[in-house]
């Protein structure tokens, strides 16, 4: 049978292809309409997505949707995913600390993205940050390197790097914070003009 997003959410639901499932509450699938012309890729839900089941509603969620706003980009014409869809952490305490997922999680989870990637078939698609880079194109990338430029991941799919909005949040010092968010909305601005959003 075709997949549809539905079909696929529910499919992911189940999913325990690697550990990371044992320890989450929830499979955190991808948000938005089949339709949408541009995909935005994040590296994994955060605590409060894990909690909600929605993906980017957490701090670096607010950060993505305050840049949207200011790309005049809707949030709800694009389609927002992660590229592990489990909740990696630490616990420390009462808290739960995030931990980076490593290749094999990467690439294990990958099938996902790529079915929802095949049902979309986006015009464009914004891998933010190294793990949705890396999930993209098959292995490691330098996102400094690519960063901000129309390229073609595997499959003809045309997109671009750029940076994780949890990087903006991190940078502590407040000029460069403010210049780094300038260029990661003008890399969003870009995107939806190559993706004719
Ligand atoms: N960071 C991500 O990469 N994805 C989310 O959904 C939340 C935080």
């Amino acid at each position: 049978m075709k997949d549809s997003l539905a079909r696929l959410r529910a499919e992911a639901a189940l999913c325990t292809a690697c550990p990371l499932y044992r320890n989450a509450t929830q499979t955190v699938f991808g948000e938005g309409a089949a339709s949408a012309r541009l995909v935005l890729v994040g590296e994994q839900p955060g605590d409060q997505e894990d909690l909600s089941g929605k993906p980017f509603v957490g701090p670096a969620g607010a950060v993505l949707d305050k840049a949207l706003g200011d790309a005049g980009i809707e949030r709800k014409s694009v389609y927002v995913t992660n590229a592990v869809k489990h909740f990696k952490f630490e616990p420390r305490g009462k808290r739960r600390i995030h931990s980076k997922p490593n290749a094999g999680e990467i690439k294990i989870c990958h099938q996902w993205l790529a079915r929802e990637m095949a049902v979309i078939a986006p015009a464009f698609v914004v891998a933010m940050g190294a793990t949705a880079a890396q999930s993209l194109m098959g292995k490691t990338v330098a996102v400094g390197k690519l960063r901000g430029r129309e390229i073609l991941f595997p499959e003809n799919q045309r997109g671009l790097v750029t940076v994780h909005p949890s990087y903006l949040l991190r940078i502590p010092d407040r000029e460069s914070k403010a210049r780094e968010y300038r260029k990661f909305v003008a890399d969003l601005q870009l995107a939806a003009r190559l993706a004719g959003a």
